[in-house]
């Protein structure tokens, strides 16, 4: 392990933003990860895995601690299920392409999600009808504090819509060191087709009976048409979480938009697109300098090639201001900010 000075974080975070971390260390063992945390017990640390859920708006002074844990292996298997452990480190949509290739089914609608297999649990990845949440069994994490590593499983993990413990009572205590799936196996898929425009891919290529395969690629597809790819156009996906409001702001908003897309979360719960609010608030494919809104998806901010963490984190600013001004409703950022 060597520590690093000064060292861009450009290609570490996918919005492509130039920020310098005062120093940098790699880990690619949680023997090494447990050495650094014992080292500086109480210094504070910037956990870094896929960079592909932050804003960084100034440079930063902690240690940089790269995790970088590699590894998949079977923890056990049945003619029905197979279940694997995934090390922190490995990138999520290669994990997604392990397992189409080895026909393992349950995470084949998340493909394409950007980060790695560490992050997913944080804030509960999901995408067309899936959350990582439904082929998870358990994580391990660090406790920073004491080195200890311990067990999380589902239910003390307490997801929740872009949401678990690891956003609440156990932030900034814990480092997720792998995430244990169970998945189905071959004949005992169940495929997740509800969202319409997967259903809308499949029909229209004649597909009546999907191979995960089939799914995979028509979420690839799907993705690929309105979300910009990091390596061409710096980005973090979704900016903001779809705002929740309650049965009574919904009738008002309801009767104002009738033709607002939105989702019954439950009776008293309604969660509308961000997407559309930001849209219908003119920022679609706007930009401010090298900060944008994507032009095929409002949800997405863009950074056009040098715009700096806080340009962006202007124009989002703008964006909330507006979207409460037009529509009374709070639009709150997906991404974590530093
Ligand atoms: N919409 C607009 N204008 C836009 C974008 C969306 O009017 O610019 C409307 C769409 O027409 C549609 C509705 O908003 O009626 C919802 O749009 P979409 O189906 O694209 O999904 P989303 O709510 O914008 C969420 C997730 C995505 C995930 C998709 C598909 C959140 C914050 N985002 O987006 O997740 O891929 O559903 O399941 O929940 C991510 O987290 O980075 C991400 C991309």
């Amino acid at each position: 392990m060597q520590i690093e000075e000064n060292k861009s974080l450009k290609e570490f975070n996918t919005f492509g933003i130039d920020c310098k971390a005062r120093y940098f260390v790699e880990v690619t063992t949680t023997s090494d990860l447990r050495k650094v945390l014992s080292m500086r017990p109480n210094e504070p640390l910037f956990i870094l895995g896929g960079g592909s859920n932050m804003l960084l708006t100034q440079d930063i002074n902690d240690l940089v601690l790269y995790l970088n844990l590699k590894g998949i292996s079977k923890v056990s298997e049945d003619k029905d299920h197979v279940t694997l452990k995934v090390m922190a480190g490995e990138n999520w949509h290669e994990f997604v392409m392990y397992c189409i290739d080895h026909d393992y089914g349950g995470v084949e609608n998340l493909s394409l999600i950007p980060g790695n297999v560490g992050t997913a649990p944080i804030q509960n990845i999901g995408a067309y009808g899936v959350e990582l949440k439904d082929v998870f069994e358990s994580c391990n994490a660090v406790e920073i504090a004491t080195q200890v590593e311990k067990e999380f499983s589902k239910t003390a993990c307490q997801f929740g819509y872009r949401n678990s413990i690891f956003k609440n009572e156990a932030k900034g205590k814990y480092i997720i060191t792998s995430v244990t799936l169970r998945l189905t196996k071959q004949g005992n898929h169940s495929f997740s087709t509800s969202y319409g425009a997967i259903q809308e891919k499949l029909a229209a290529a004649q597909i009546e009976t999907p191979t995960i395969k089939d799914i995979s690629d028509a979420v690839i597809a799907i993705r690929r048409s309105k979300l910009p790819d990091p390596k061409e156009l710096g980005n973090s996906g979704s900016f903001f979480k779809n705002p929740i409001i309650d049965a009574e702001a919904f009738k008002g908003f309801r009767i104002t938009y009738p033709e607002a897309p939105f989702y019954e979360v439950s009776p008293t719960e309604f969660k509308i697109p961000a997407g559309w609010l930001i849209e219908q608030a003119g920022f679609k494919g706007q930009r401010m300098g090298d900060a944008g809104v994507h032009k095929n998806q409002a949800l997405v901010l863009v950074n056009h090639g040098g715009a700096s963490g806080n340009e962006i984190w202007q124009l989002a600013l703008q964006i909330q201001k507006s979207v409460k001004e037009k529509f009374g409703i709070y639009i709150e950022p997906e991404v974590n900010i530093f």
